[in-house]
């Protein structure tokens, strides 16, 4: 290659790092802003939106296979209550644990709804359209992989062990499925694309200490889990983690989190970014995540619209289209 050559490709590159070429989108239970959270279809839309990490959420049947599911209850996000109307526990709950994976390919996905039926996020996908089914954790896998085939991307996936603690007490051990079955798919050593997230450390440090994966691994930290967001408490995080998963408020409450977290060599993806439920004092999703990631300097996000966090880093700007949802 020519000098001048050289040169243009050494000021792309600095302006791909200085514009956040290292940081990256997460797609939040697929696109969920687009389409049903954790269905296949809203996976692959994520992967289309130009996602570098999709995001599944794990749960399991009662013949022990990871579905991907937001809650250990089935009636928020499927039709539970129409096809298995006995099923549920005395508590009012369908527990996705109570049920076979055959019995849950029977159920129908829709758009996350509250007790009254109505939906979260009036604006999203209709509640009552199309067909999806709740997907194994495998199929979920070989959807990433394949596309990564088919496109020549390297699409990474970001699964979250739900209420692993939980599941130990029905006697179900999450965190020596998940690293069988990612190891079956290749999924090995601290370069290998894919994080481990939970909220519960507990289940992270058995990952590490006990199971010895080398496997990177996010600690998960909601707006009340006071003690994980101080110095001290970073520093505890850094000896079985790579990265932390802040609740935004955390940050947006404490930015100094940021580099604290960064000088234990923690990097910070926070959760979670949505066009349609945006803080007030935002005029725009791109406004909101041009804060956080140039800003604040944040190394990721989740988000329910991976494209517009594509284009807010690939841009390099915050655009303030004002676009409001
Ligand atoms: O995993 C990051 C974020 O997804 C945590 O919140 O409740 O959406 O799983 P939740
Ligand atoms: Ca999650």
């Amino acid at each position: 290659m020519k000098r001048t050559g050289l040169a243009v490709m050494s000021v792309l590159l600095l302006g791909v790092s200085l514009l956040g070429g290292d940081k990256i989108v997460i797609g939040h239970r697929g696109a969920a802003g687009y389409l049903p959270e954790h269905t296949l279809e809203s996976y692959a839309f994520a992967y289309a939106l130009g996602a570098d990490y999709i995001e599944p959420d794990l749960v399991m049947t009662r013949d022990g296979v990871f579905v991907c599911l937001h809650d250990i209850y089935l009636e928020g996000t499927t039709n539970v209550e129409e096809v298995f109307p006995d099923r549920k526990r005395p508590d009012g709950h369908w527990y996705a644990i109570d049920f076979t994976l055959e019995e849950i390919k029977r159920l129908s996905v829709h758009e996350r709804c509250r007790d009254s039926g109505q939906p979260h996020f009036p604006g999203r996908f209709p509640v009552s359209a199309s067909h999806f089914e709740v997907p194994t954790f495998v199929e979920m896998i070989e959807l990433i992989q394949g596309l990564n085939k088919s496109t020549g991307r390297d699409v990474g996936i970001y699964p979250e062990l739900k209420r692993p603690g939980w599941h130990l007490n029905q006697g179900y051990d999450m965190t020596s499925k998940l690293l069988e079955i990612l190891a079956r798919y290749g999924y090995q050593g601290p370069d290998a694309k894919v994080y481990i997230q939970c909220f519960e450390a507990d289940a992270l440090r058995r990952l590490r200490f006990e199971l010895g994966t080398d496997l990177p691994l996010v600690q998960l930290i909601s707006a009340v889990s006071f003690s994980m967001t101080t110095r001290q408490g970073l520093a505890e995080i850094a000896t079985y983690a790579q990265g932390v998963g802040p609740d935004k408020w955390i940050i947006e409450k404490s930015p100094e989190f940021v580099s604290w977290a960064h000088e234990f060599g923690l990097f910070v993806h926070p959760y979670t970014f949505r066009a349609d439920s945006l803080p007030s004092q935002y005029a725009s999703l791109e406004e909101e995540l041009g804060k956080f990631l140039f800003d604040y300097g944040v190394d990721g996000v989740f988000t329910d619209f991976p494209d517009i966090a594509v284009w807010v880093l690939r841009e390099g700007a915050i655009p303030l289209r004002g676009k409001a949802r």
